[in-house]
């Protein structure tokens, strides 16, 4: 089908060289130095500790940034929607796990096809299933053929979202999959959510333990009848360090980390996992200001709040309220409030769904106060979710 040509006028938020005092609001932006060092400490952890590390692109559903954490170790992505796969392939990622059920037989057409064109570049697609019904609808799918995707059996690990309930669910998943030459069973997909912001360690750890009891369970049976689970994939940037050093997880698949969220940071830190700075940003203006408060001209229509409303960046100011337009911010501690027209930069909520809302990410470096705007990044799969 031809897409209808994009009417929308041609808007330049920001121009490459020019200096960050130049970006118009709201816009979303990128510290480039402070997500370059989120990147290498996440790739150097996994190297250090033996996992293979597959981001999750959800988060920043870029295919540029997707190549630069490959070119730094990672094996390939992780998305959840099979067009969010379809746009990173279209940006040259040959790598990519859809760590998601897919049922309908439309959108596993397109599944099969992606699985073809990727083993024809010498990449792979990868995708989960949690039914057995899903395991037949994708072999009819995929057709004839040896080897040509490879299968994930979902088992739910805490979570309650997507999954099989048991660990003894998970065998005749696995019979059914070795059944269809076209398949590949390549493991189990264990992934938390929940687990990842519990604000405690402690928490975490306890959350894991389950996790990983339900693992080795599913593990065990499928070896007793005499098949393998060769790969056991999961974690998020909450719990990553617990997945790394199990000795179970042979994967991790976290994506916050790269930029990083206000909610996020709410969580006690765990020593054992790398530390990541706030990389995400919107820069916004001081529109409108009253006798208590003043208000910027970002609401949520720029950024999510459903994970709690952003931080302000550097400055005594907390967010008290928020519209599709407008967010509403008050002085902390009899703070003086900032002067009408001036620019203040919110650390979002939930970093994934910000990112959805925008079409580019401006990519900065020399700091937010006197940096240079070095770069733009397109968010290729923004409203894939399909
Ligand atoms: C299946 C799966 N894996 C990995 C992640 C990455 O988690 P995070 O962005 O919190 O690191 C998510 C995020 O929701 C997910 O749904």
């Amino acid at each position: 089908m031809k897409s209808a040509p994009d009417t929308r006028p041609a808007r330049l938020q920001a121009l490459v060289g020019h200096g960050v005092a130049a970006i118009d609001t709201p816009a979303l932006v990128i510290d480039l130095d402070a997500m370059e060092r989120n990147l290498q400490r996440m790739a150097d952890y996994a190297k250090a500790h033996g996992v293979r590390l597959r981001p999750h692109a959800k988060m920043h559903k870029s295919a540029a940034l997707s190549l630069r954490q490959m070119h730094a170790g990672a094996v390939g992505m992780c998305v959840q929607k099979t067009s969010e796969a379809e746009a990173l392939a279209a940006g040259g990622v040959h790598d990519i796990y859809i760590s998601n059920e897919v049922i309908a037989p439309a959108k596993l057409a397109r599944v099969a096809r992606l699985a073809r064109t990727l083993q024809a570049r010498g990449g792979r697609l990868a995708i989960a299933v949690d039914h057995r019904q899903g395991v037949e609808a994708l072999a009819q799918a995929i057709g004839a053929g040896a080897n040509v995707i490879d299968v994930f059996i979902e088992l739910d690990v805490g979570q309650r979202r997507c999954g099989v309930a048991e660990p003894a669910d998970v065998l005749p998943l696995a019979q059914a999959i070795s059944s269809h030459p076209a398949l590949r069973l390549a493991g189990l997909q264990a992934y938390n959510g929940r687990a990842q912001h519990l604000r405690t360690v402690a928490e975490r750890r306890t959350a894991l333990d389950e996790v990983l009891a339900r693992v080795r369970e599913a593990r065990r049976l499928v070896e007793a009848a005499g098949l393998a689970l060769p790969l056991v994939t999961g974690a998020g940037s909450g719990t990553f360090g617990l997945e790394a050093s199990s000795g179970v997880f042979g994967e991790l698949q976290a994506g916050s980390y790269l930029f990083m969220d206000a909610d996020y940071a709410r969580n006690e830190a765990d020593p054992a996992q790398p530390a990541f700075e706030h990389a995400l940003y919107v820069k916004t203006q001081v529109m409108s200001v009253s006798a208590g408060h003043v208000v910027v001209d970002a609401g949520h229509k720029s950024h999510a709040i459903e994970s709690g409303l952003p931080r302000v960046y550097g400055e005594a100011l907390e967010a008290t309220g928020c519209n599709d337009e407008h967010t509403t911010l008050r002085a902390l501690d009899g703070a003086p409030l900032p002067a009408l027209g001036s620019a203040l930069w919110l650390i979002p909520g939930h970093c994934d769904p910000t990112v959805n809302l925008h079409d580019w990410l401006i990519g900065v470096r020399g700091g937010l106060q006197a940096g240079t705007v070095a770069e733009l990044i397109r968010v290729d799969a923004r409203g894939c979710l399909d």
